[in-house]
């Protein structure tokens, strides 16, 4: 019924009207504090002294914490421990939270902060990449090396070789609604805490700890966020922590909501990398070798930035089989902000890196990029047959359902491209400063979280004696349609209208032990999970139906509303009210977990992923040579989302994810100063796209596929994908300098006013 149907978001109405319940809309309680960290002004050195005397007879202001003031160490770290919640002793970032003020309004908490004096030894700070491999800054003892076949030998005997770098920038989530926290104490000690996080688990494993408490102690609550983007996968820790120690501490409840320019000075954003490579390829383009080397800067401490470098090293071949390829990735330490998950976890660069390749060697031999990327595919799946042995990634996984040979040549066809392409170069010809470019790419996505252990999600589902339906899941909602799209699920289980199913806040007191919503996984775990636990408690309906009517159980069926059990047909209400009479269970759980992975991260070889997400893309751009201002005029989007449970929602991602992939690759630019000051601390410095920055034509396509795996009714994640056919963004605009001299562009990203503009210099 409710499945594959594009119905709008579940609380759409209420994000127009503006009565959608953010953490910070939430009726205050009485004796509310609000929090505010005082941070710190030097990137690099020793606190010799903390003077809060002004903080402290600012008005308003109840109490003030530093690090030794903490009973427990408060670590907000998701991995490694290294991650105090207030500086002690050593500070590693400008920015880094040193004191916790607590006061009685927000703005009161927020100006005293401001009055905290801090004498720091500085030491002079390692920002940059180069800086921190000349001082072998880094988080591993060296760098981390996947290889397939021999490499270097391959480079010595290609005909024909090509090496070059590329340095491509970071990424502000600018997710809507800041980091926020509130606290909330309970009897006996207990804690509850609204978190907007995208991992409510880990907000109760860490207040857990911080407290000393039992995980069993501490309840999160998460009904929604206003945009995660991967932002909120460990950086809501802090206000979290910060506001259950103080709230254990004073016994009032707390809240904590950063300021903007404090959120983005304090949390980590995309990782900014470095991507050396070399390429040797044939006459004809045929790949044969690349060598890649991934400079990444993590920040201050380890967050999620090993398995983000994995997953680009994972990415380093997109679409392409290639016979030699090895990839050193280094994941280098900074006195910068620590860098953590953005949509695409790393898959972006390690992707961007491999299509810069491809660009490079299509510029060379001066062939159609797009013809370049065709003949370096993997093999369709349509003509692998059965027995036989389909190509295998660098990391030895098959590439068994491939279809990009065929939704190329479709997106080629629907969006005129041959035409387009010859018109452009006509364009060129005929005008000096506006010159148009158009570039094509592709997208293969590897779906499930490469910790395997992660790959599993819980549901909780209870049927109400008037048939109304209860659902709750381990998924958050960020706006991605996440609810929307399991209470279609769950509808469909029982037959009903998904307006019956009740969406509820993640809520850790209901489904325990959850993974982070997050590796665009949502939607594949948590529906598998609601179905699974819909499926139970049909099956007992079913039963009891079947046994009151003295019928065989297939003979029962829940259909638009109704339940038929031979020849008799009730509501869905009146069988739940039969089922509750006779004392039948209407609660379940529901549990599921991903099937035949097996990942060695340390080897690099397995099967690290269910299945792939494919996409691709060209984009149309036009620039001013005499500026570099460009704009994107069109794009052409066919992705494969399988059997799209709600094609409406799913397009809203392509669309959504495209825009923030080419927001990433031009316009969007972090900048530190030498200090290690975050220069881009507002939408004042920091430019992402605005909706008058949406290409003026915007196809997107659902490709009808063949859907070969066993996913929730078929369709396939879409979260992060298509986010990275924003590169044809990126490469139109290398095409469009191009049209002014021969040489290859030297264009970084991001590709802003300045980036193209000096590109433009060097190949005239
Ligand atoms: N869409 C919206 N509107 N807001 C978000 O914060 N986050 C993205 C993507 N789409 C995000 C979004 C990221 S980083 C991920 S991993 C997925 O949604 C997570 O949700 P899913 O697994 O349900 O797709
Ligand atoms: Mo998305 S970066 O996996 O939260």
């Amino acid at each position: 019924m409710s499945s594959r149907q594009s119905l709008s978001h579940d609380s759409a109405a209420l994000h127009v009207a503006g009565s959608a319940r953010y953490i910070d809309d939430i009726p205050e309680p009485p004796d509310l504090l609000h929090l505010a960290f005082g941070l710190s002004n030097r990137a690099a050195g020793r606190i010799q002294n903390i003077d809060i005397a002004k903080v402290k007879s600012a008005q308003g202001v109840k109490a003030i914490l530093c690090a030794e003031d903490l009973e427990f160490a408060a670590d907000t770290s998701p991995s490694n421990h290294d991650e105090p919640l207030l500086a002690r002793g050593e500070i590693y970032f400008d920015g880094q939270p040193v004191v916790l003020v607590a006061a009685d309004s927000h703005i009161a908490a927020r100006k005293a902060a401001r009055k905290l004096r801090l004498q720091i030894e500085p030491r002079s700070p390692i920002l940059t990449i180069e800086e921190a491999l000349a001082a072998n800054s880094r988080f591993e003892d060296g760098p981390r090396i996947y290889e397939r076949g021999n490499c270097a030998e391959a480079l010595a005997k290609s005909p024909r070789k090509l090496n070059d770098q590329l340095f491509i920038g970071g990424q502000e989530h600018f997710y809507l609604e800041g980091q926020v926290a509130m606290a909330w104490p309970q009897e006996n000690g207990d804690m509850h805490i609204f978190s907007s996080t995208q991992h409510p688990t880990e907000i109760q494993h860490k207040v857990a700890d911080a407290l000393n408490l039992s995980m069993a102690s501490v309840r999160v609550e998460t009904r929604r966020m206003g945009g995660g983007f991967g932002g909120k996968e460990s950086q809501g820790n802090a206000p979290a922590i910060a506001c259950a120690v103080v709230a254990q501490r004073t016994g009032r409840p707390c809240k904590m909501r950063y300021d903007r320019d404090d959120d983005m000075r304090i949390t980590g954003k995309r990782h900014d990398f470095r991507i050396d490579y070399e390429v040797g390829f044939d006459d004809d383009g045929r790949i044969l070798a690349v060598s890649f080397y991934h400079f990444i800067r993590c920040g201050w401490s380890m967050d999620l930035s090993l398995p983000v470098a994995d997953r680009a090293m994972l990415h380093a071949d997109n679409a392409y089989f290639i016979p030699s390829m090895r990839i050193e990735s280094h994941r280098l330490r900074t006195n910068t902000c620590s860098a953590t998950a953005f949509r695409g976890f790393g898959g972006p660069q390690g992707m961007l890196g491999i299509e810069r390749v491809m660009d490079h060697v299509a510029h060379d031999l001066k062939v159609d990029p797009v013809i370049l990327r065709q003949r370096n595919y993997y093999r369709s799946a349509a003509r692998v047959k059965e027995g036989e042995q389909a190509n295998s990634t660098h990391y030895d996984m098959p590439v068994n359902d491939f279809d990009l040979h065929e939704m190329t040549e479709r997106l080629l066809i629907d969006c005129d491209y041959k035409a387009r392409r010859e018109a452009t170069r006509k364009w060129n010809k005929h005008h000096q400063v506006l010159r148009r470019g158009l570039a094509f790419s592709p997208v293969k996505f590897g779906i499930s979280f490469t910790l395997t252990h992660l790959n599993q999600a819980g549901a909780l589902v209870h049927v109400y004696q008037d048939g109304s339906v209860h659902l709750n899941h381990g998924g958050t909602e960020m706006g991605q349609g996440l609810f929307q799209k399991v209470a279609q699920v769950a509808a469909r289980s029982f037959g009903i209208s998904s307006a019956q199913v009740k969406i509820t806040a993640t809520d850790t007191g209901k489904v325990p032990n959850t993974s982070a919503t997050a590796a665009s996984s949502g939607s594949d775990l948590n529906g598998m999970a609601t179905k699974a636990a819909c499926d139970c408690i049909r099956q007992r309906m079913t039963a009891h139906l079947a046994s009151q009517y003295q019928t065989d159980p297939d003979q029962v069926t829940f259909k638009n509303g109704l339940v038929r059990i031979g020849d008799d047909c009730i509501t869905f209400a009146e069988a739940a009210k039969s089922a509750w009479m006779a004392r039948v269970s209407l609660s379940s759980t529901g549990f599921y977990k991903t099937p035949n992975l097996e990942w060695d991260r340390i080897r690099g070889t397995g099967k690290p992923f269910h299945y792939f997400a494919y996409g691709c893309a060209v984009s149309e751009v036009v620039l001013d040579v005499l500026t570099g201002e460009n704009r994107i005029l069109r794009a052409d989007i066919l992705h494969d989302v399988g059997a799209s449970i709600n094609p409406a929602i799913d397009i809203g991602q392509i669309e959504g994810g495209y825009v923030q992939g080419a927001g990433w690759l031009t316009t969007e630019e972090v900048v530190w100063d030498q200090s290690g000051r975050l220069k881009t601390h507002a939408p004042s410095t920091y430019k992402i796209p605005a909706c008058s920055d949406r290409p003026e034509q915007f196809n997107v396509s659902l490709w009808k596929g063949e859907y070969r795996t066993d996913t929730i009714y078929l369709s396939k994640a879409v979260g992060e994908p298509p986010l990275m056919l924003g590169i044809s963004a990126f490469l139109a605009l290398r095409d469009a300098i191009s049209s002014i001299g021969s040489r290859y562009p030297n264009l970084h990203a991001p590709a802003t006013a300045e980036a193209v503009w000096r590109a433009l210099k060097g190949v005239a």
